[in-house]
């Protein structure tokens, strides 16, 4: 059978009601990619591997949520769907708004959206409106607004989405036989590592696949699950994962503690060399809150917090690098320029 998306391949393990009626842009089924050179670079001894989720549709992981939760919708009959975002959520329900042929608003954060983001969700046709405010501010107006009109909201609130979003669990499970030792990826309204430990726990109860530690990393300026309070004004060039009330908080920390691992912060000088390095030694170009994972565990490995010797680890990225060009664009000095003659040419290249 020809894939067919995450819902039909892993229909038997998600909680779905009947009058789902499948939407999808054949998502998921994303490379597991070995990243030997980058383990090398953290001191080796140890199975690297990197869950490339910005190869998803719509460039990020938020699209195997998003089919759940879309297909639930538009099979109980909503007409539109509505979210907050910080770009990635909004870009996925734009997309499978459009593939069910239902209306779209999203609300983001004004100025703090990644280009490849805010893009995507015009191109995708939705309606989009800027928020005088933070991440947390459009949440909490959607999840109001949604109570009192017939907009079917689709932020991971929603437990569907994260019916969909456990399915890069049991990908996992399947491409390596078993659950890894540590999954490191980053956290920021918390609905993603609550998902994964979901999908971890339901194949090791089903299929003894055993369960990964989880190592949830969060950008510094905008830590409050490392903190344990909200934080008001959230800061970070990893703007995807600029969010101070994560709607998931308890769940996430739940997780972190049950599965024996933790939530850590790392500054944004770390994402962005570990983004840097990714792409640089393993061809992996992915935004920078993709790259906090593996950031993460660089900083427990150096510290010694964190002994990986024969561990197999996987790190989830997220979104694509494509989403956010400018975070590479800012640290690129001025192009270089040449008239079209060979010797030219050679003056700068040889
Ligand atoms: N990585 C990326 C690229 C994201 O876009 C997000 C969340 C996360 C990590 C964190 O996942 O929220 O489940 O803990 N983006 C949301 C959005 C908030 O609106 O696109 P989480």
């Amino acid at each position: 059978m020809p894939y067919a998306g995450v819902i039909p391949r892993y229909r038997e393990w998600l909680d779905l009601p009947d009058h789902t009626q499948t939407i999808s842009l054949l998502e998921g089924d994303t490379p597991l990619v070995p990243v030997p050179r980058l383990a090398e670079q953290m001191g080796g001894g140890f199975r690297l591997f990197v869950k490339y989720e910005g190869l998803n549709p719509s460039g990020s992981f938020k699209d195997r949520g998003m089919t759940a939760a879309v297909s639930e919708a538009v099979g109980r009959g909503a007409k539109a769907v509505i979210c907050a975002s910080t770009g990635n959520t909004a870009a996925s329900a734009a997309a499978y708004a459009a593939r069910a042929g239902v209306k779209s608003v999203v609300l983001i954060p004004e100025g703090k959206v990644a280009l490849g983001k805010l893009a995507g969700a015009l191109a995708y046709g939705a309606q989009v409106v800027q928020v005088e405010g933070s991440f947390d501010d459009a949440l909490r107006l959607v999840v109001e607004i949604s109570r009192k009109h017939p907009l079917a909201l689709v932020n991971s609130i929603n437990p569907y989405r994260l019916e969909g979003q456990k399915t890069a669990a049991f990908e996992i499970c399947d491409t390596l036989g078993h659950a890894p030792d540590w999954l490191c990826l980053p956290v920021g309204n918390a609905g993603n590592i609550t998902a994964y430990w979901m999908g971890f726990r339901q194949y090791h109860e089903a299929k003894g696949t055993g369960l990964p530690k989880l190592l949830g990393v969060q950008a510094a300026g905008a830590a409050p699950l490392v903190l344990g309070h909200p934080v008001e004004h959230p800061e970070t060039v990893a703007t995807a994962i600029r969010i101070g009330r994560p709607a998931r908080g308890e769940q996430a920390l739940e997780a972190a503690q049950q599965s024996g691992g933790r939530i850590i912060a790392v500054s944004d000088d770390e994402i962005l060399a570990m983004q840097r390095l990714l792409a640089e030694e393993e061809g992996l170009w992915v935004e920078p809150a993709s790259a906090a994972g593996l950031a993460g565990l660089a900083a427990e490995i150096r510290a010694g917090r964190f002994d990986p010797k024969d561990k197999t680890i996987v790190a989830v990225c997220t979104g694509h690098g494509l989403k956010d060009p400018d975070a590479v664009l800012r640290r690129t000095p001025e192009l270089i320029t040449v008239p079209p003659r060979l010797d030219a040419l050679e003056a700068v290249v040889i």
